[in-house]
């Protein structure tokens, strides 16, 4: 376990230097007022895992850096368009910094003796805040203007056709969330696992794909505020929406650098809370509850148990699901028949964050983990939660319990929805 710990961290980091092994001048510059210059997100990676497994999260300890340097990576102080304006070091003195905290946290992960899950939880929980940062660093990449840096993508399996239906979530108790013994990666919001009793409803086998949304445009769909929530009518008409993020009224769209045609059967991404919203009214539908979501994704009702991924208990592997970042785009509708869950819902897991209706709250019983602040400071606050991870999630950083939110204008995100219906 220790090994594959390791293994993970590495993983991690060779994604974070593939995403940053970029001239100076792409690294400082800030490509979008929504995000972090990358070069901040290099070394606040480091400052994280040097405060997590250097100093056991003890934050008046001396760390590697200079106290005064450290704190222009704390989040919480900066938002992100302001970090520009910071003293930050430089491209080279960030990655030295954070190859010599690995260093020193490969030393100390040697020298543990027959570790338990307990003992390596803060080495995965930062493999994890690695993961996520590189995702964040990615879709700073998607919003950067210039020549294309990362190229097309691996190819992906080919999509095939799925009747447009839903399948039947009869009503009944289910165990939502987990606990340490069955998942000991899983991240405080997660937990613990609880019984919770859903009405019937039916989900969606597969997300929303772009052709749908361009029916959706053509029917008039941006300009009929009927379809809308107040609130949502009015940023849609504050941001002026009217498509997508990154696609163009010819009907292109640009991915990485690349101007293409938009593929009709790849599942919608860029797409706010707001316009979801809009989306699965129009349809005669709704956005699922995170609850309803996760049932649907674990639940097996044959064995009144919770499967560990939607398709069994067995590992990820590509054929099952759309994770690592290496495609750059989400895999057509229909790509991963062998993925489907219980009922036969398919790319849960992968391909497109989905928006649910439900705001972040702790499940009872919640509990902080070491970095105390990860979920916490964001229970109560004016975020959605996005379910089941994209195709720029690494794959340690997603689970069918996993719980991300944002805010609901977001858009710059991997984000797509699944249809939801009462019965
Ligand atoms: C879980 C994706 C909402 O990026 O704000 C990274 C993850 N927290 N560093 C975020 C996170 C601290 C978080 N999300
Ligand atoms: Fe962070």
């Amino acid at each position: 376990m220790r090994e594959q710990t390791a293994r993970g961290l590495e993983a991690a980091r060779n994604r974070t230097l593939r995403l940053t092994d970029l001239d100076e001048v792409e690294l400082t510059t800030q490509h979008s007022p929504l995000m972090s210059p990358l070069v901040w997100d290099l070394a606040h990676i480091g400052q994280q895992e040097d405060l997590w497994l250097l100093r056991g999260g003890n934050a008046a300890a001396q760390g590697l850096l200079e106290c005064k340097i450290e704190q222009l990576y704390d989040a919480f102080e900066h938002p992100r368009a302001s970090r520009i304006d910071l003293p930050l070091m430089s491209p080279r003195e960030s990655r030295s910094f954070i190859a010599d905290v690995r260093g020193r946290v490969f030393d100390g992960l040697d020298r543990l003796e027959d570790p338990d899950p307990g003992q390596l939880f803060p080495y995965v929980m930062v493999e994890q805040h690695e993961q996520q940062h590189v995702e964040t660093m990615t879709a700073t990449h998607q919003l950067r203007v210039g020549e294309p840096l990362l190229g097309q993508g691996a190819p992906l399996p080919p999509g095939r056709v799925v009747p447009a239906d839903s399948v039947l979530v009869p009503a009944g108790p289910f165990t939502l969330g987990v606990d340490g013994e069955s998942e000991p990666w899983s991240l405080d919001n997660e937990r613990p696992a609880h019984t919770v009793d859903l009405p019937a409803f039916r989900i969606a086998r597969v997300p929303v794909s772009n052709g749908e949304w361009q029916a959706f445009i053509d029917a008039g769909g941006y300009d009929q505020p009927h379809w809308w929530s107040e609130r949502g009518w009015r940023h849609r008409l504050d941001a002026g929406l009217d498509r997508p993020l990154f696609w163009a009224a010819d009907g292109s769209r640009r991915r990485f650098g690349i101007v293409e045609e938009i593929p009709a059967d790849e599942p919608v991404q860029h797409v706010c809370f707001f316009e979801a919203e809009a989306y699965a009214a129009w349809a005669g539908a709704r956005l699922p509850t995170e609850q309803e979501w996760e049932k649907a994704c674990a639940w097996d009702p044959v064995a009144q148990r919770r499967r560990r991924w939607p398709w069994g208990d067995s590992e990820w592997t590509p054929a099952l699901a759309n994770l690592g970042g290496e495609a750059l785009r989400p895999a057509p509708v229909g790509a991963y028949e062998t993925g489907a869950s219980a009922y036969g819902v398919e790319q849960l897991i992968g391909d497109v964050w989905e928006w649910t209706s439900s705001s972040l709250e702790p499940w009872p019983g919640f509990e902080t983990m070491l970095y105390a602040d990860y979920s916490k400071p964001f229970f109560g606050g004016d975020y959605k939660v996005l379910r089941g991870g994209s195709w720029a999630v690494g794959g340690a950083s997603i689970r069918p319990s996993f719980r991300n939110w944002d805010l609901p204008i977001r858009r710059q995100i991997f984000t797509g929805l699944r249809l939801a219906w009462d019965v």
